[in-house]
């Protein structure tokens, strides 16, 4: 972690400004031992934008004490200038730009080449990076024998975790970390190639033989097909849905130090290859507190069934006896801001399916109504995230239930290849190494065996 925390000059202005400090002053914390009256000074660093930080550092040196944060529910691990989120507020960016405005006036690759470069790209940059992109999206031929060796009905994200780990067998010309150049390479080989490692997770477990990408298509366009398309006969992906799929790559494609995003950098700060890296964060992704919410919410919706169900259900959340799925979250205190858009662009694929009477979609609105009015949801701050809508637009578009992870791992990719190569960028990085709260037994002893 360097010391100076350099402001994104594009985030100034938005979220919560930081407290001014007078030109010249420099704020500190102290922190005082009750016990012995001893006591350290400690800097406050401020960011761009949002809660500023206290440079604990050398707490441990100085007192002899460690700081106890599981979850690091007040710790900042790491600075960035990747992606800003006011949990608050609901705003998210990255690199400054609001989401909403990413989603209408850029696609994908341009939000993948901002998160990975720092800036959007011009019209030459972007057509060379597609190029790129498109260029590297298929996999070594060999890797296709892997997924023989898995089982018909291994959950894609299994296939995932091992395929993406097994890149770095294939791929010795991009895994020396400490050549900018080969960095590249893997970060766009890892979103590259993510579809279509991804596409064939599916067709794998359907049965069906491996669709290659073409490069005629966008990324988007290029991962439905993959995942839809037979050799049997041609396949138009509906640029409705196409749209709508790079709406979704890019809603997801970045959210700070979650626990995937965490796990990528605690991961490659010993080093590791960045393939093997993606492949631990695949591996947290999968978790249901993570990356599984949009199925909860179809199971809960399925569950209550019909509108006259919901009185009921309501109350039986509130009792505590069940969870509203899609509601609530650990960093947003206010409407997600992907929400809305999901919102929208659920609309607009069920309206392009002809499905604007799903039944799933009027109870979901209904639901979100009555929850956004009753005092329980309201006073607690929660409001709809992400995966409300989510699983109902995938569902429409036929994506079965369990590659719904995996399609968030193929939108997640480019965040987490994004900050991995500012950590192993930074000249002041270290290796992770939290501390811990001992305790377990004291010193004892094995009794010595007689005879
Ligand atoms: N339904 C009903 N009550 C809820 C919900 C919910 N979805 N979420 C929180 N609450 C209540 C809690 O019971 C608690 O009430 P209390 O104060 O009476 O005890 C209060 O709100 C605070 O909740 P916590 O669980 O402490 O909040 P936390 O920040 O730890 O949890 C979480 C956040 C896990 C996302 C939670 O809101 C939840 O379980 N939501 C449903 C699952 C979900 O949609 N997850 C997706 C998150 S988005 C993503 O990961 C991409």
């Amino acid at each position: 972690m360097t010391k100076d925390v350099k402001p994104a000059a594009a985030a100034k202005g938005a979220g919560k400004p930081a407290p001014a400090t007078p030109a010249g002053a420099k704020r500190t914390v102290t922190v005082i031992d009750n016990a012995t009256g001893r006591k350290w000074d400690y800097p406050v660093i401020s960011g761009s934008v949002g809660p500023d930080v206290i440079d604990i550092r050398s707490f441990y040196s100085d007192s002899g004490m460690f700081t106890y944060d599981p979850g690091f529910t007040s710790t900042a691990s790491c600075d960035s200038t990747i992606t800003y989120i006011d949990g608050d507020a609901g705003i998210l960016m990255y690199r400054g730009y609001p989401i909403e405005e990413l989603v209408e006036r850029c696609d994908f690759l341009e939000v993948c080449y901002l998160l990975l470069k720092g800036e959007l790209p011009t019209a030459d940059q972007k057509a060379k990076f597609v190029f790129d992109i498109t260029h590297h999206s298929m996999v070594h031929e060999q890797l296709s024998a892997f997924y023989r060796g898995f089982r018909r009905d291994a959950h894609p994200m299994a296939v995932m975790c091992g395929v993406v780990g097994g890149l770095s067998a294939f791929y010795h010309d991009s895994t020396d970390i400490t050549d900018p150049r080969q960095r590249e390479i893997a970060s766009y080989r890892l979103v590259a190639k993510m579809p279509t490692i991804a596409a064939w997770a599916y067709k794998y477990s359907i049965g069906q033989p491996f669709i290659y990408p073409v490069n005629s298509m966008g990324f988007a366009e290029n991962f439905l097909h993959m995942m839809f398309a037979t050799p049997c006969e041609p396949y138009k992906v509906s640029p409705v849905l196409s749209k709508a799929m790079d709406r979704i790559l890019t809603l997801h494609a970045d959210h700070e130090q979650n626990a995937s995003t965490s796990t990528v950098r605690l991961s490659g700060s010993s080093d590791a290859n960045p393939f093997a890296c993606i492949a631990a964060g695949i591996a947290s992704l999968w978790g249901p507190a993570h990356g599984g919410a949009n199925e909860a919410v179809l199971k809960m919706l399925g569950e209550i069934g019909d509108h006259k169900n919901i009185p009921d259900f309501i109350k039986r959340v509130k009792d505590k006896k069940a969870r509203l799925m899609g509601f609530g979250h650990r960093v947003y205190k206010n409407y997600d801001p992907r929400a809305k858009v999901m919102q929208r662009t659920c609309h607009e694929v069920l309206d392009e399916l002809g499905l604007h009477d799903e039944p799933l979609l009027k109870l979901a609105t209904e639901l979100e109504k009555i929850a956004l009015n009753d005092p329980y949801f309201v006073d607690r701050k929660l409001y709809p995230n992400v995966d409300f809508y989510s699983g109902i637009i995938f569902r429409a578009m036929g994506i079965p239930v369990a590659m719904f992870t995996p399609l968030f791992a193929v939108a997640r990719t480019v965040g987490w290849v994004s900050q991995w190569n500012e950590m192993i960028s930074d000249p002041g990085k270290r290796i992770g190494r939290p501390r811990q709260l001992y305790t377990g037994a004291t010193t004892r002893h094995i009794p010595k065996k007689k005879g």
